[in-house]
């Protein structure tokens, strides 16, 4: 790649930018670069390399190892890679990837609150999802729109998951929860992050799908189970992109499966708009249908279904990969769990609050978020080009010895009573792009947790915790978090 440059141009193939598409999303950043839609020079779109210097400013250093190497070991050893960049180079550095893809990490609470803060002009975040995101989430979605349109759509959403409002899905969720434990296997070992899976699922279906009918909600669930395990495998998937390789290639089964969970979408926003009920029903699909904008306009049905995939994409795996890394922690952390069964079995629930916010900070499920920038800008003295990814770094950032004491133990203790440090724990992200299901992935966290420690006693398949696995955009336990269940409770 000369002069470590963007292969890429206006015009070029199809099946390159599938390429692109592809390599973005194995390497987890959800970004692409859309050159084509971007001000700035080739050498701004390439990255600058380290110590070039731009208004006086230097770029951010980082390893001179070929592309190859930096994208292999973020592949395939992130946690390390991570880790001996920031040893290496400090609060902010450069990583390089192939198709001039360069990632700019930083890992300090003040400049995270940076980037958090900045221009929505200069830092975007929904344009380059697109790329990626879009063929699932469709054009409306808040995750692939940027400036107004952006805000309204979560100025929409983010009511439905208000803290009143979701308090009527308790029994719902805790119904789903026991359901699934009492088809858990006693006594050989199992994965409870397939497990967690099923309940996350669920929980959409019925609480933000608002899906009663069983054949409705088993066909959805069927849907979303055939195109999650596509996206799988997003290397024969974007290969395949939109080339005319007959009905079996993988992005033919893909946009066939997609199109059936739209259309099923369709039919449920449908049949619910005619509701007479409409404006008493707690699910989020009718409480969306009840939304109105500042002028007073609703979302259309086009709008309602984008966003419920996004829902569902955004808001399942996530949840349920973060309650397995939970029991993961707990299993292997006897003293921890003893404290947090005799809290709950007294009725506390601060513990519990402080178990799920450590889990958040020391296996966070994303590792980074990343804004496109537009234009080129600095950030904590260094230059930062047009073109490249500005990655506030989870992962990084909350594990800093600066902030927390012993900071790759799990010791909940750090937070009973204690909020974290401000910008120094943000698994949701940031700024208007923060998560807008944060409170619901907790909420829902908050009942499965407790449901599943009053049902069962659990213990862990191996000695040693799980280690990270990196899968697609997500950290997730290697062996799905294994455990045995050896008693009822
Ligand atoms: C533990 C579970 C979850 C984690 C760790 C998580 C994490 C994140 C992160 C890191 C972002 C990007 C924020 C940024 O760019 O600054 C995000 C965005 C988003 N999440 Fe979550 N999420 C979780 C659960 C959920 C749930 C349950 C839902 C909804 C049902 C949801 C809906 C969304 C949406 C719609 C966005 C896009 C927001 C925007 O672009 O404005 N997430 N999430």
């Amino acid at each position: 790649m000369p002069g470590g440059r963007c292969q890429l141009a206006p015009g070029d193939s199809r099946l390159s930018r599938a390429a692109v598409a592809l390599y973005r999303n194995c390497l987890g950043t959800m970004i692409g670069i859309m050159r084509s839609t971007l001000a700035g020079s080739d050498a701004e779109l390439a990255g600058r390399q380290p110590g070039q210097a731009t208004s006086g400013l230097v770029s951010p250093k980082g390893p001179r190892w070929p592309r190859v190497v930096q994208t292999w070991l973020w592949l395939k050893r992130p946690t390390w890679f991570l880790d001996y960049c920031s040893r290496t180079y400090g609060d902010v550095f450069t990583v390089r990837l192939p198709f001039g893809i360069t990632l700019v990490h930083v890992t300090s609470p003040e400049l995270v609150k940076a980037v958090f803060g900045g221009s929505d002009d200069v830092l975007r975040a929904g344009e380059a999802n697109a790329t990626i995101l879009e063929p699932i989430v469709g054009p409306h979605s808040v995750l692939v729109l940027d400036g107004p349109e952006h805000l309204r759509q979560r100025k929409l959403i983010l009511p439905a998951f208000h803290g009143d409002r979701m308090r009527a899905w308790e029994g719902a969720i805790g119904d789903i929860a026991r359901a699934e434990i009492a088809r858990w296997p006693a006594g050989r070992p199992f994965a409870l992050r397939p497990a967690m899976q099923s309940i996350t699922l669920d929980v959409i279906v019925r609480v933000v799908f608002g899906v009663e009918d069983s054949q409705r909600h088993h066909e959805l669930r069927r849907l979303i189970l055939k195109i999650t395990s596509i996206g799988r495998n997003p290397l024969p998937l974007y290969a395949t992109r939109d080339r005319k390789l007959g009905p079996h290639s993988p992005w033919a089964r893909f946009v066939r499966t997609r199109d059936a969970l739209h259309a099923a979408l369709a039919e449920q926003i449908r049949e619910r708009r005619q509701a007479a009920d409409l404006d008493q029903r707690s699910d989020v699909l009718s409480l969306l249908l009840e939304a109105r904008d500042e002028q007073g306009s609703a979302m259309t049905d086009d709008e309602v279904r984008d966003e419920l995939v996004t829902l569902l994409f955004a808001g399942h795996e996530t949840t349920a990969t973060s309650l397995a890394w939970a029991f993961d922690l707990l299993l292997h952390h006897r003293g921890v769990l003893s404290r947090l069964i005799a809290e709950l079995d007294s009725g506390e629930t601060q513990y519990l609050d402080a178990v799920i916010r450590e889990t958040l900070r020391v296996r966070p499920v994303i590792a980074l978020v990343d804004r496109q920038v537009r234009t080129a800008t600095e950030i904590g003295g260094f230059a930062i080009p047009a073109g490249v990814m500005l990655c506030p770094n989870i992962y990084l950032t909350q594990r800093r010895e600066d902030l927390y004491d012993d900071p790759a133990e799990f010791r909940p203790e750090r937070f009973a009573g204690q909020a974290p440090p401000g910008f120094g724990w943000f698994p949701f992200g940031g700024g208007i792009r923060r998560c807008l299901g944060a409170s619901f992935a907790t909420y829902e966290m908050q009942i499965v947790i407790p449901e599943v420690l009053r049902a069962v006693t659990l213990r862990p398949a191996s000695r040693r915790p799980a280690r990270v696995r990196r899968e697609s955009v997500t950290f997730v336990p290697h062996d799905g978090a294994r455990c045995v269940v050896t008693a009822p409770r």
